[in-house]
């Protein structure tokens, strides 16, 4: 399989380099599209990366998913989306769907139990879905927050909860730090069903989920608890490497759990 990544930030690099190195049996890379254009990897146009890719990984934010994404697809291109939180928007969602002939996958990205999650909604709907995540506070600042409550974020000497709303909302007011609410959204198959929390934490070393869920089917509960990317400490760095375990599944399907 020849996988291209679009955008070689904290994730996109690392999947990259990865490829390049031949990490990845059966996989390698064709090349990235950023323009940061880093210099140890191959930067090729999207037109030289559609010619030469089987599958695009997506690592490169939602404006660009939203851009580029249905042009992969079109292209008779698959692609590894890791910018989830953008299909909070259904249009864009319903875009991709359309857009084949090539195949959209969704990485599971920071969090687990996503399985388990579509496997319990399916016997019967989940009641009170919820995924809170806890950041290091800094980490939070959003464009919309006024410059006092940034700075009273950045100063924090406590734990503040920023956010407790529908996933649908709390995805589009965090888009680098939700996009896991949006992926317990789309596996449960019910945005209204999900209420999601985001909690700044000034001693937080360690960017931690929870994910809890009750319905017919049992009672849930995932407790996550990531290193942050030392790149980009609005990611985790295990990242990455659910990017590559789905390349790896996807390249040479052998024990693969579905
Ligand atoms: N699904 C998950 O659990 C999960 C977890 C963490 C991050 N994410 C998402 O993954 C994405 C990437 O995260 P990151 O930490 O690697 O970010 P990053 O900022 O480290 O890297 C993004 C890279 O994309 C490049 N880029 C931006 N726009 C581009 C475009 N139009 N075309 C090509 N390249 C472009 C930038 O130059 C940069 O190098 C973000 O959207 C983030 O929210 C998802």
């Amino acid at each position: 399989m020849r996988a291209g990544v679009i955008g070689a930030g904290s994730i996109g690099g690392v999947v990259a380099r990865a490829l390049r190195d031949g990490s990845v049996p059966d996989a390698v890379l064709s090349g990235v599209l950023d323009p940061a254009g880093p210099p140890d990897l191959p930067v090729l146009t999207l037109d030289e990366l559609l010619s030469t890719s089987d599958l695009v990984v997506e690592a490169a934010g939602q404006r660009a998913l939203a851009e580029l994404g249905p042009r992969v697809l079109a292209a008779g291109r698959d692609l590894l989306v890791v910018s989830v939180g953008a299909l909070a928007d259904d249009a864009l969602l319903e875009e991709l769907l359309a857009a084949g002939p090539g195949e959209l996958h969704l990485s599971t990205g920071a969090i687990g139990g996503l399985d388990l999650l579509r496997a319990a909604a399916r016997m019967a709907p989940l009641s009170r879905v919820t995924i809170e995540t806890t950041k290091r506070a800094a980490n939070l600042v959003q464009p919309w927050m006024s410059a006092a409550e940034a700075e009273r974020l950045r100063t924090a000497s406590a734990p503040v909860e920023l956010m407790r709303g529908p996933a649908r909302k709390v995805t589009a007011a965090f888009p680098k730090s939700a996009n896991v609410a949006a992926s317990v959204a789309l596996a449960v198959g019910d945005w209204d069903a999900v209420e999601a929390v985001v909690v700044a934490d000034p001693g937080a070393e360690l960017t931690s989920h929870v994910i809890t869920a009750q319905g017919t089917a049992g009672s849930y509960r995932f407790e996550i608890r990531n290193q942050p990317s030392p790149v980009t400490p609005t990611s985790s760095a295990v990242v990455p490497h659910a990017v590559l375990g789905a390349i790896a599944a996807l390249a040479q399907p052998r024990v693969v759990f579905r």
